[in-house]
């Protein structure tokens, strides 16, 4: 527990270290009440250090220290201190070894970080600081270490033992044990270090890799999961084939392992040659996960296989550095998506990710630069900032340079930097080199926070015909952060005539076949671009693809919406015109209830809905009406209910008036044959169950009829879902309660499948209301101890229940105040992140905003409060 109030950490004060470790030597011997780590290091001092450092320091926590030795003599309590997180060793000689035991209870770890058990098994998470929590180590980055591991356990209990590496050696022990050692080859920071034990199913297969080398893929989960494995390991094969192809880079060790474990704080790791995984993150089989999930599970097993590079090979220098392998790893694990499904749907899912989530970060007292510049605990920085917005900035760079400049700064990165720990400058020094662009303004999307705003007014000049565009840029201020510079901003668009076409972009008069869609590059407070040629005055397109994090503000006309919505050549603002549209419309109906929905919106949608010739995948996706989270985030001052009230009242209307075509869509689009998750079965199951729920949130008989035999006579989770879902969404309360309990009952035995059970309860205003709530946590089923069980229960009711959650008595956020701070001294990671909606608090009318506040300080004022929460919270309530 904190002792002390927590400091702060500055990327300014970065210092190399003075000490680094060779190699590692580690014994573990395993036991019912806690384990025994012997740890050899071979230390020496640091030859780009100033050399003046006398003691050796280091880290450590939640520790038992058995002993101590240096060069093989016992050290007395006089020549070490180990108060406090840390064990310094006074006047050490310039090399020397150090070994040292500590005890270790990882069945009382319920913080999941270090060494714990999960039903019954061993496992660690060491990323980004629990590798103290196992041994005293200089436990940052920029030491890496060749490690050779030894694990003793109980036989029967544990016959599968597992670290990085290869395995080396195996035997047998007295009373019942054994053990096997592992040797890692590779030098790797002690955040990459991984150990399971247990009793777990081995599922193999292997891979070829493009020189020939052959690889040994092992999967290891609990017995009765084998059946769950298929799909990982496709995904993963998958996964180093496009890697070889398109990166050029191959898998470097003999074997690849991949473990499902349920207690898990995050969604995967990919320690070395050993990632260990959420089980919902891996584990999938159509009866039992949504094509949701299997799209989910394809993309972490790919994002945890590619930091093998980005990442493992190439590291990080410190945790300000954490955008150089998050950042570029989920870039590289989208663009492997978007290879293996559909690129536009791709792109619209993490655009309205980013819009969502992302924006509301950046607007709030959490807000932080791709590259911090401090932070209290790291743990609370792996954020949406870090990994999608630095995402985008590396798809910047990608757009910027085009593709085979990109790929020759990516070579030249793993080359340059092979076995080294570096920085997001070294990242974008080898994008420069490579491609002989400038970069120098762009790194500002590294140290600048907040979301651009740009403002783009138009005008036509009839009589020269030609188009202006004028585009001014702002960044609004963020904690610690004021007049912000202008950022280099790619904003590709396109313009389209009267026809639909697209029409060639001519930036002076003498221009000819120009191309019809351009990347302007904005560096300047405001430009101005000229488009010349032009008989009538076009439409314009902007921000194609969503080419960068920005908010663009411009007077759109719902004319201009619709027109775009059926006409524009790219499909992202397809689906984005779409999107502007409702919202204009809801936004009206929140300003007048009274009003009628606008007509124009139901035959944008009707047309959506009956021409099938449109790409359904994409149609699928714009008949989505914008999220409530959306919404409240676009709203300045969000009134919740109202929000949620103009939206049903969209959905009622599109659901009355376009009845016929629902259900010519819901019978249109039943699969038949064998499952498969391809775009187009995707679209399709995703197409007949929106229908579905649209029908009865109106209360349709006959789609009622049809939920309930969909229900029962799906062959996979989707469908089953799907109609699960309408049902919850729908009055029919019977229905609604039978349904929920025979489907609790066929899968009780299933963790992955009872948490989306409880997550579609959480969620809905019908079945979250706070009493419900407390009951769904009085379930049997749920279990304090284990992250996902909150996430579904308490994340799903605060993040996606907003009606309940913001209920204006306040009560909801009470309600998370008083399970952060039980959840406060368990697992401070997962408290933490649950304080992520209170943080809003000044976004909201002056009623919540204050209820919010209050619930806050609720949570300020615990005892001992973990340093996680305490950071989040101080922020919060700060200014
Ligand atoms: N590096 C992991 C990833 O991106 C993230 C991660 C997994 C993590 N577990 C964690 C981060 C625990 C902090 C704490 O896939
Ligand atoms: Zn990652």
């Amino acid at each position: 527990m904190r002792t002390s109030q927590p400091q702060t950490i500055y990327l300014k004060d970065y210092k190399v270290p003075a000490f680094v470790v060779d190699h590692v030597d580690l014994r573990f011997e395993l036991f019912e009440d806690g384990a025994r780590v012997h740890s050899l290091l071979s230390v020496r001092r640091n030859p780009e250090s100033d050399g003046t450092e006398q003691n050796l320091e280091l880290d450590g926590d939640s520790l038992t220290l058995e002993s101590v030795q240096l060069d093989g003599r016992v050290l007395s309590e006089g020549d070490y201190d180990n108060r406090g997180e840390k064990l310094v060793v006074s006047s050490v000689p310039d090399q020397f070894e150090l070994s040292v035991v500590t005890w270790i209870e990882p069945q009382n770890n319920t913080r999941l970080e270090g060494l714990y058990k999960s039903s019954g098994m061993f496992c660690t998470q060491c990323e980004a600081e629990g590798f103290r929590c196992i041994t005293y180590f200089p436990d940052r980055p920029d030491v890496m270490a060749r490690f050779r591991t030894r694990i003793e356990a109980d036989k029967s209990s544990y016959p599968i033992l597992l670290s990085n590496g290869n395995d080396v050696e195996k035997g047998d022990l007295d009373n019942g044990r054994h053990y096997v050692t592992w040797e890692d080859p590779f030098p790797k920071p002690s955040y990459l270090f991984a150990l399971v034990a247990g009793d777990l199913v081995e599922k193999t297969d292997n891979f070829r890799t493009m020189s020939g080398r052959d690889i040994d893929l092992r999967m290891y989960v609990e017995p009765r999961n084998s059946e769950k494995c298929d799909h990982a390991m496709d995904s993963l094969k998958r996964s180093m084939r496009w890697d070889e192809e398109v990166y050029g880079r191959e898998y470097d060790l003999d074997i690849f392992m991949i473990v499902a474990v349920d207690d898990f704080n995050m969604g995967a790791m990919e320690n070395k040659g050993l990632n260990i995984f959420n089980s919902s993150c891996v584990l999938a089989s159509q009866e039992t996960a949504t094509d949701v999930a299997f799209q989910r599970i394809e993309s972490i097993v790919a994002h945890e296989y590619f930091h093998n590079w980005s990442g493992n090979r190439v590291t990080c220098r410190d945790w300000f550095q954490l955008s150089l392998k998050e950042g570029f790893t989920v870039f590289r694990d989208s663009q492997f998506s978007s290879d293996m499904g559909s690129p536009t749907v791709k792109r619209i899912e993490d655009a309205a990710m980013l819009r969502t989530a992302q924006f509301a970060e950046d607007s709030g007292p959490m807000a932080h630069p791709v590259r911090p510049q401090s932070y209290m605990e790291i743990s609370n920085f792996y954020t949406l900032t870090i990994y999608e917005k630095g995402c985008e900035v590396v798809g910047m760079i990608h757009t910027l340079l085009g593709e085979e400049m990109f790929r020759k700064g990516s070579d030249l990165y793993f080359e340059r930097h092979d076995g080294q720990a570096v920085t997001t400058d070294d990242f974008v020094r080898a994008m420069e080199d490579a491609s002989g662009r400038d970069l120098s303004q762009f790194r500002l999307w590294y140290e600048q926070a907040g979301t651009p705003e740009l403002s783009v007014q138009d005008e036509f000049d009839e009589n020269n015909g030609v188009y202006r565009l004028t585009i001014e840029q702002s960044i609004p201020d963020t904690p610690g952060q004021t007049d912000k510079k202008p950022q280099h901003i790619p904003f590709a668009i396109g313009l389209l005539g009267a026809d639909g076409k697209a029409l060639p972009l001519n930036l002076s008069r003498d221009e000819q076949n120009a191309p019809t869609e351009r990347i302007l590059e904005l560096t300047d407070s405001a430009h101005t671009f000229e488009f010349h040629g032009l008989e009538h005055r076009p439409v314009p397109s902007l921000l194609r693809h969503f080419s960068a994090p920005v908010r663009v503000q411009y007077d759109w006309t719902r004319e201009q919406l619709t027109f775009l919505m059926s006409h524009d050549g790219d499909g992202f603002n397809r689906w984005d015109a779409g999107q502007k549209l409702a919202i204009d419309v809801i936004n009206s109906l929140i300003e007048n209830p009274e009003l009628a929905v606008d007509g124009g919106l139901v035959e944008a949608y009707r047309g959506l809905l009956s021409d099938e010739s449109l790409d359904q995948a994409l149609v699928a996706k714009m008949l989505q009406l914008p999220t409530e989270a959306y919404l409240i985030e676009l709203s300045a001052q969000p009134a919740v209910q109202a929000i949620h009230s103009a939206r049903e009242k969209v959905l009622g209307k599109l659901a009355v008036d376009l009845r016929d075509e629902l259900l010519a869509c819901y019978h249109r689009n039943t699969v038949s044959g064998e499952y498969r998750v391809t775009p187009e079965d995707v679209a399709r199951r995703s197409l007949r169950n929106t229908a579905l729920a649209w029908l009865l949130h109106i209360g349709d008989e006959e789609a009622r009829s049809f939920a309930l035999t969909q229900y029962s006579g799906a062959d996979n989770m989707t469908d089953r879902m799907g109609a699960l879902r309408a049902l919850v969404g729908s009055d029919f309360e019977n229905d609604r309660e039978s349904t929920l309990a025979d489907f609790y009952q066929r899968f009780q035995k299933d963790p992955q499948v009872v948490e989306q059970w409880f997550s579609v309860q959480a969620a809905s205003s019908r079945t979250g209301s706070l009493a419900q709530i407390r009951q769904l946590m009085e379930h049997p089923a749920f279990d304090w101890k284990n992250p996902n069980k909150i996430r579904s229960v308490i994340g799903a009711f605060a993040g996606q229940n907003l009606p309940a959650f913001h209920a204006e008595d306040g009560s909801g956020y009470q309600f998370l105040a008083e399970q952060i701070c039980r959840l406060d001294d368990s697992n401070p990671q997962i408290a933490a992140r649950l304080v992520s909606p209170l943080t809003r608090w000044r976004k909201f009318a002056t009623v919540h905003g204050q209820k919010m506040k209050s619930a806050l300080e609720t949570v300020r004022d615990k005892q001992g409060l973990s340093r996680d929460v305490y950071e989040v919270v101080h922020k919060s309530l700060a200014g």
